[in-house]
């Protein structure tokens, strides 16, 4: 049992974002998780694809972006452009979420879809076969910083079942929102295959070198 480590910038000190993502590359951390959010969907604004096109010139780690805004087929050419390698994309977004996941396909990215806590795993069944990666919130999307919803637990592995039961294995399974060293491991064991972590990583109380072995020593605890 292994599990990669997206590390969420989101967390990072913005005015010295390129050494942030230098020191979570060096430490081994497997992707640059990039989130996206219009101030609308989301009560909160961050960044755009011109930042996301600077990550792009600085690192050859996966960009793996995680799109909390409305009409999102709008922006999706310019996020693919400026250097994503997958796009993320809220079934709460998207009522013609076929033809969003086919317009991020066309544009040579890895399509991702993901769902807030309150919507059921229900909404999924008919776009499974079409992705490359689901995305489940265990916390309100908007902060960093927020505390894992428990329940979270349960929903992992209620999807890891559909997947498997699917034949749909290649499928990333990613959780996002509240995950630490102390509950990193039963999410792994729930069937997570991608670990978002923000602000366990990019915190003051220790280097992003020592958060993420922290993290990774907990995930290979694991492993048999
Ligand atoms: C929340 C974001 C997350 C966030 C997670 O809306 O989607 O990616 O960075 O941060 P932590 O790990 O601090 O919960
Ligand atoms: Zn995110």
């Amino acid at each position: 049992m292994n599990a990669k480590i997206a590390a969420s910038i989101l967390s990072a000190d913005f005015a010295r974002l390129g050494e942030q993502v230098n020191d979570a590359v060096a430490a081994g951390a497997d992707w640059i998780h990039v989130d996206v959010m219009d101030g609308h969907f989301v009560p909160n604004l961050t960044i755009g694809p011109p930042v996301l096109k600077s990550l792009r010139a600085t690192t050859d780690l996966p960009l793996d972006v995680h799109l909390m805004i409305e009409q999102p087929e709008r922006l999706i050419p310019e996020f693919a452009r400026a250097g994503a390698d997958r796009i993320t994309v809220h079934v709460e977004t998207c009522p013609h979420m076929h033809r969003t996941i086919q317009q991020i396909k066309e544009l040579g990215v890895k399509p991702g879809v993901t769902l807030n806590p309150g919507t059921p795993l229900d909404t999924l069944q008919e776009i499974l076969p079409e992705v490359d990666l689901v995305l489940i919130m265990s916390v309100n999307p908007g902060f960093g910083g927020q505390s894992y919803i428990p329940a979270s637990t349960d929903k992992i592995a209620r999807l890891r079942k559909m997947l498997d039961e699917g034949g749909l294995t290649g499928v990333e399974l990613e959780v996002d929102g509240g995950i630490k060293s102390h509950n990193a491991a039963e999410i792994v064991t729930a069937g997570a295959s991608v670990l978002v972590i923000g602000s366990a990583i990019f915190n003051r109380k220790a280097s992003v070198a020592t958060n993420v072995a922290a993290l990774r020593a907990e995930i290979a605890s694991l492993a048999y």
